[in-house]
């Protein structure tokens, strides 16, 4: 009897569930059939990250620049128009993120990057100093520093007759290696080199994973997916992130207590990394440990990934084209004339030219390619209400590959971001916008300056096969199905 009576509640729960969510206004957005129950969840069934990528683009073309997918009983609505964009970015309260976050939630905590509400407040407001100009200037010398290993490296495989390089591996390297000395504090010496590698390969298996569960509805669930062999799989690579996490704040911590009195020395300033101010923070009993290792984990994989992404695609652009290299190198000419020296910060700042280019390389290959959120207050987009509970996904890759936004969207031309060309502000997001933009952006366009500047100073890159453009796939940050090679002549 007792079993009836929980079966005839749990038959009224889902009727009353599905029956609820047909008033959704988010029901008359044009979008794949929406069936009860499983929602879309049909149109998405095992596909590929990359086939998941053309779909989507596949879905814009037929049903426009807002459209609805359905998956169990949430409403996730997909926008790729500048005005919609501008209002979900722009919303002071509509700041949570949406479930897929929750997925590399395990990982990252509730760092900055996931956390919302007062948290997330809190968490800004500590670590935002570290981005201030000033302590960037300082983080300059590490930029440079690494900029010439990094060319160094490749002046290396070049003389041994390696001279087509897979961009990828050497470039995310230079970033890990940054990050970890600017950030933590922690330069990566020799001996770190297999945690390192185990790090790098279990964030990229983290990509891929979550990415599998995203498009496999019954592994959603913690618990069905804690037993999965995908679960099991993804546990291991926590493993790997996190004791590499946890081996640099232990070496900063020891450094830290070792510098005691000293620490706040102005000399000292370069050293004075995210990290310290987290460990500063915890003195003051505003941050604990478990808080600290959050935003290693967020700054450690957001910090080096992002940017990662970016240079790689960016070289592969620069070599299909060598009108922008000779255009960068005329530039960085002109401000160091015939010294070898690096840039200083107010140098770099000078290249007016190379800040279009990166930003055109931006604008193709954003390295976050959509961002989510979960509603947690309603608000109206345009004449739809878009009611709290409901997601919204903001499309930044294909939003700026509209040809209406951008004449002939495809073509790398840095031109467009030098001649004062009047367009939409929110039509160019690579960092998001709004409360929740990328606090790093000022870092990474230092350091994509840095280091573009001086490869483009001792190299012509050359493509290996010209116009080529690999396969794109929807990862945590834009990845491809193939490596990405370039061939570097030295100048
Ligand atoms: C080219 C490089 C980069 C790109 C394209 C990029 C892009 C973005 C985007 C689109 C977001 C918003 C994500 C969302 O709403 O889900 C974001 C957030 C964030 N980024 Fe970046 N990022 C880059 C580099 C960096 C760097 C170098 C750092 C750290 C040093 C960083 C740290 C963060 C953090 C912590 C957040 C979360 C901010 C918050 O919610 O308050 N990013 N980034």
């Amino acid at each position: 009897m007792l079993w009836q009576i929980a079966l005839a509640i749990l038959v009224c729960y889902v009727l009353w569930k599905v029956l609820k969510t047909e008033e959704n206004e988010l029901n008359r957005v044009p979008g794949p059939p929406k069936w009860p129950i499983i929602g879309s969840a049909l149109s998405f069934l095992g596909l590929s990250q990359s086939e998941m990528f053309d779909k989507l683009l596949e879905l814009r073309l037929k049903y426009g620049n807002r459209f609805v997918i359905k998956v169990l009983n949430r409403y996730i609505l997909h926008v790729y128009n500048v005005e919609d964009i501008e209002t979900v970015l722009t919303h002071s309260r509509n700041i949570k993120k949406n479930k897929p976050y929750m997925f590399i939630e395990p990982w990252l905590g509730t760092g900055l990057l996931i956390s919302t509400g007062a948290k997330w407040n809190k968490r800004r407001k500590i670590l935002t100093p570290t981005f201030h100009f000033d302590i960037l200037q300082c983080f300059m010398e590490v930029f440079e520093e690494q900029s010439r290993n990094l060319v160094k490296e490749l002046k290396k495989q070049v003389s041994e007759g390696s001279d087509v390089v897979d961009v990828s591996p050497l470039i995310s390297d230079f970033t890990l290696y940054t990050i970890c000395e600017t950030a933590m504090g922690v330069r990566l010496d020799s001996d770190k080199t297999e945690a390192k590698l185990k790090y790098k390969d279990a964030v990229l298996e983290i990509g891929k994973l979550v990415m599998e569960r995203l498009v496999t509805i019954w592994l959603h669930n913690d618990f069905i997916f804690s037993l999965h062999p995908l679960g099991k799989k993804f546990a291991k690579c926590l493993e790997n992130v996190h004791s590499f996490a946890d081996s640099v704040i232990k070496e900063r911590s020891m450094s830290y207590e070792s510098r005691g009195e000293d620490f706040n020395e102005k000399a000292n300033s370069r050293r004075r990394a995210l990290l310290d101010l987290l460990l500063e923070a915890r003195i003051r009993n505003e941050i604990d440990l478990e808080g600290i290792r959050e935003e290693v984990n967020t700054f450690m994989f957001e910090g080096h990934d992002t940017t990662a992404t970016a240079l790689t695609f960016g070289l592969m652009l620069l070599a299909d084209h060598p009108d922008v290299q000779e255009s960068i190198f005329d530039e960085c000419k002109a401000i160091l004339g015939d010294s070898d020296r690096s840039p200083s910060g107010s140098e770099l700042n000078e290249m007016k030219y190379l800040d279009a280019v990166i930003k055109e390389m931006l604008r193709l290959y954003p390295s976050v390619p959509f961002i989510g959120r979960e509603i947690v207050e309603d608000f109206m987009l345009g004449d739809t209400k878009v009611a709290k509970g409901n997601e919204v996904i903001v499309h930044i890759f294909y939003m700026q590959q509209r040809e209406d936004l951008y004449p002939e969207p495809k073509a790398f031309k840095p031109e467009r971001f030098l001649n004062g060309e009047k367009r939409h502000p929110f039509s160019y997001v690579p960092f998001s916008a709004g409360p929740r933009n990328c606090i790093g952006q000022r870092f990474a366009k230092m350091e994509m300056k840095s280091v573009i500047s001086e490869i483009i100073r001792n190299f012509k890159l050359e493509p290996t096969q010209k116009g080529a453009r690999p396969t794109l796939i929807a990862d945590l940050v834009l990845r491809t199905t193939e490596p990405i090679y370039v061939k570097f002549v030295k100048r």
